[in-house]
């Protein structure tokens, strides 16, 4: 047995998913254990550190034959320096150096990636990209994160936080986003932007069937606003093809930027399949040129929530030179 098994780990504010891959890359055992995000940094790397000895223990292993672990984290960072800079949806996450110090907790080698990232880059080796050389994620949850898969390399830019595609401006002076700016796409068109902008829409006035739940505080989220839509309430199914519309908008952007051969839609939202999917590509249809016959192929994610486990466990191997 060599070195290269990897671990690969996915930090969410409300899950942390670790999995075991072989050294071709197969997820082989996984777990998922809740993130207690408020009990704070130290509290949430301990969490992490008990993962990867489950982990080992379940693939009976030897921390020995792991070449290392890649965690995937929320927010902008230094891959480089392995310093997550500001984790919105992760409180007190503000310049950790989780490299270093998740390192020395568990004894092993650690990479540092974007969440995003390392999601795209799975859908890249194992999932929806298995095929293509150029690819652009969005995941859709919480926030919107992205991943840029260039010719095959995993494009983080000069200053690492390349893909912040949640953060492209798509309303100017529009809502107010964590990150300080205003208009974020991730504020029009996250699994969360959907269902806020339902319950804003519905006190602001505007009738719908879900005003009994916004009104009683009740917590629902972007499917019912789907289901909703779905069953003839017509505010619903306007906020959900403006959402579509936006991240139309959004990759009609990514495409005159990089001209990708394929876009990736993952994350919370995507689980809606075609009902994100075909309004998406008619508006993309609509929004975008015709001139020259460089449209990107939209597609959905293919492995789900275990793409950024694969991922970050394949960056950890290409960072760790194995
Ligand atoms: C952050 C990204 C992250 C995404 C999904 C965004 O708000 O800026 O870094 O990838 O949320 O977690």
């Amino acid at each position: 047995m060599t070195a290269s098994y990897a671990v690969g780990i996915d930090l969410g504010g409300t899950n942390i998913k670790g999995g075991v891959c072989t050294p071709d890359g197969q997820l082989r055992f996984r777990r998922s254990i809740d993130t207690q995000a408020a009990g704070g940094v130290a509290h949430v790397l301990g969490r992490m550190a008990e993962l990867v000895d489950d982990l080992v223990r379940d693939a009976q292993l030897t921390k020995t034959e792991l070449a290392g672990v890649g965690v995937g984290a929320p927010g902008p960072m230094s891959h480089a320096a392995g310093v997550v800079h500001n984790a919105p949806n992760l409180p007190g996450w503000v310049n950790v150096p989780l490299r270093e110090q998740f390192s020395a907790m568990i004894g092993l080698p650690v990479v540092l990636e974007n969440d995003a990232n390392a999601a795209a880059f799975g859908e890249y080796v194992a999932g929806a990209g298995r095929e293509v050389h150029s690819l652009v994620m969005l995941t859709l949850g919480t926030g919107i994160g992205g991943g840029i898969v260039l010719a095959g390399k995993l494009w983080r830019g000069h200053f690492d936080n390349a893909g912040e595609i949640g953060h492209l401006v798509t309303v100017p002076d529009g809502r107010a986003c964590p990150c300080g700016q205003r208009g974020c796409l991730e504020r029009y068109a996250s699994a969360s932007a959907v269902a806020e902008r339902l319950c804003e829409a519905v006190r602001a006035g505007e009738s719908s069937t879900l005003k009994a739940k916004v009104l009683a505080n009740e917590a629902f989220d972007a499917r019912h606003v789907l289901a909703a839509a779905d069953a003839g309430d017509a505010l619903a199914a306007r906020i959900w093809d403006e959402t579509c519309q936006y991240l139309a908008l959004g990759i009609v952007n990514l495409r005159h930027l990089l001209n990708p051969e394929l876009v990736v839609l993952a994350g919370g939202l995507s689980n809606a399949g075609p009902r994100l999917l075909e309004p998406v590509k008619a508006h993309f249809e609509r929004l975008s040129w015709k001139i020259a016959p460089d449209a990107p192929r939209i597609a959905l994610a293919t492995l789900g929530e275990n793409a950024g486990m694969i991922g970050a466990a394949a960056l950890a191997r290409a960072g760790l030179g194995f």
